[in-house]
């Protein structure tokens, strides 16, 4: 690969000398970058959002993260963590690119590629000349963004058409968990890396390896791999666990059916260490800006490849009926579909407790359903009430608390399984509801004792069955 122009070769790999730049300081490069700065990295967050970048600096998160904000102000504080909507000069300051921009779900389900492209693009302007921090002589391009197999070749095509400087393109999946992503980034199960068998490759193998050992302290969690089984890993993981919470959420309506009571069924299969209990929580349908994304995208590739996967098609169909489960029991309790006049009290709206994410959360469908049936709705997130405006706007009143919650409302419905609902005052539910009626999406109550305290108490795959 020809070399021309100006660089400044950063050939020592020591990790506390690295210089990082990442691309996109959402929920994921945010993360990446603070906890990279946190461990002695000189690291510069760039987005194109102006207002998030403004708040950064002062040290505040624009999203809620537990944990995240402390490791952000202490590294701004001790000027190793820099942000910047200069994308181009971030790219030329640093030696490990990280791109981390959202991979949205486009129209026809395949991953939405135009963010991924123009920081591609960005990339190849600032390799085009000019000063450029290398490692070893090579830019380190890597993609944290969930990107469809193929995308490390068409980054590189992209990049090519206008770098004069040599440069290469690795794969390094993100598997962190939103509310709880500072702890996986730091105690990371593994650290998955596609790297080209060339030349190129080889340095980056050696870099990274650097760039990562502080995260691999008591044994060595990286997996190295050629790119398209790295890029492949991240979509074949998700989707496997949106399978498995879509498996039970299946045989969650069939107990009810049958009689049978799925907490029980879910203790007795996942003592069965091939099974495990992770992930076999009923529930309604998975959400977030994740797994219904990464299914569809998968499921794309799959069709367009020639071999579609039967199998998620089916995960991605149930998902979707999932979703409407409460509604369907709320519809079947009142036998009717015309809510009208009718108030429920929802507790939560983020996808999952410990996040202000509101991406595909089943909250959207079951709100957009009551209304659609002219139900009011009074709902309650402990952090997500500001997103959750961005989809409802004034349609529904945001409570500040849950008991407020309930005020008025002729019963409740708990769609998200924040802490803060695990132990509620049943008396002052009892007594505040209108009728003593409770929709529990995430089977949060043991359903004798709930009954027993005077409530029609409906959950899934438990409770009060749908009619048949
Ligand atoms: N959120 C998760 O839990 C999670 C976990 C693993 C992987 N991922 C993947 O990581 C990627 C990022 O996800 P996220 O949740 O952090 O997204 P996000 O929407 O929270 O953040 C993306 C950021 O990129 C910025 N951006 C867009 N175009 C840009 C450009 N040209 N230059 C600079 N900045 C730009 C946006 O302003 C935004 O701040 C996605 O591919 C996602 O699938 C997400």
């Amino acid at each position: 690969m020809s070399y021309k122009g100006r660089a400044t070769v950063n050939a020592n790999l020591r990790s506390a000398e690295m210089r990082i730049t990442v691309i996109g300081s959402g929920y994921v490069g945010l993360v990446v970058g603070a906890c990279l700065a946190d461990s002695g990295n000189e690291v510069v967050c760039a987005d194109v959002d102006e207002r998030k970048v403004e708040k950064l600096w002062k040290g505040e998160v624009p999203f809620f993260e537990p944990g995240l904000d402390d490791i952000v102000l202490r590294n701004v504080q001790q000027r190793r963590l820099r942000f910047t909507t200069d994308v181009e000069r971030a790219i030329r300051d640093g030696g490990v690119i990280f791109i981390a921009v959202g991979t949205p779900q486009g129209d026809d389900g395949s991953a939405e590629m135009r963010y991924v492209d123009a920081v591609a693009d960005t990339i190849g302007q600032a390799l085009g000349g000019g000063e450029n921090v290398l490692i070893d002589g090579l830019k380190i391009v890597l993609t944290k963004s969930t990107v469809p197999v193929g995308t490390s070749d068409r980054i590189r095509e992209i990049i090519g058409r206008n770098a004069k400087q040599p440069f290469v393109v690795c794969s390094n999946p993100e598997f962190l968990k939103e509310g709880d992503a500072v702890n996986d980034f730091l105690k990371p199960d593994r650290i998955v890396i596609g790297t080209p068998e060339t030349p190129e490759g080889t340095v980056a193998r050696r870099a990274l390896h650097e760039l990562f050992e502080p995260f691999n302290r008591t044994h060595d969690r990286m997996l190295f791999m050629d790119v398209r089984s790295s890029e492949l890993t991240k979509y074949a993981a998700n989707a496997l666990l949106a399978t498995k919470i879509t498996f039970m959420n299946d045989l969650a309506n069939l107990a009810e059916r049958v009689g049978a009571d799925i907490e029980r069924v879910r203790v007795g299969i996942g003592s069965d260490p091939r099974i495990g209990y992770q992930f076999l929580f009923p529930g309604t349908g998975y959400g977030g800006s994740c797994f219904p994304k990464d299914v569809k995208a998968l499921l794309h590739t799959s069709e367009v490849s020639g071999h579609p996967l039967r199998l998620l098609a089916a995960v991605d169909a149930v998902n979707k009926d999932q979703k409407r489960i409460l509604l369907r029991k709320i519809i079947a309790h009142y036998a009717t579909e015309d809510l009208t006049g009718k108030t429920f009290a929802v507790w939560g709206l983020a996808f999952k407790p410990r996040t202000d994410d509101m991406r595909d959360a089943p909250s959207i469908d079951l709100i957009t359903g009551l209304l659609a049936a002219g139900a009011k709705v009074r709902a309650y997130d402990p952090e997500a009430a500001a997103n959750a405006r961005y989809y409802f706007e004034d349609r529904i009143t945001y409570c500040d608390g849950k008991d407020a919650c309930l005020e008025g409302s002729d019963a409740l419905v708990i769609v998200t399984e924040w802490s803060a609902f695990r132990s509620p005052d049943f008396d002052l539910i009892h007594r505040t509801l209108k009728a003593p009626v409770i929709f529990d999406g995430r089977n949060l109550y043991e359903p004798e004792r709930v009954a027993a305290r005077g409530f029609t108490y409906y959950a899934i795959g438990r409770g009060v069955a749908l009619p048949v």
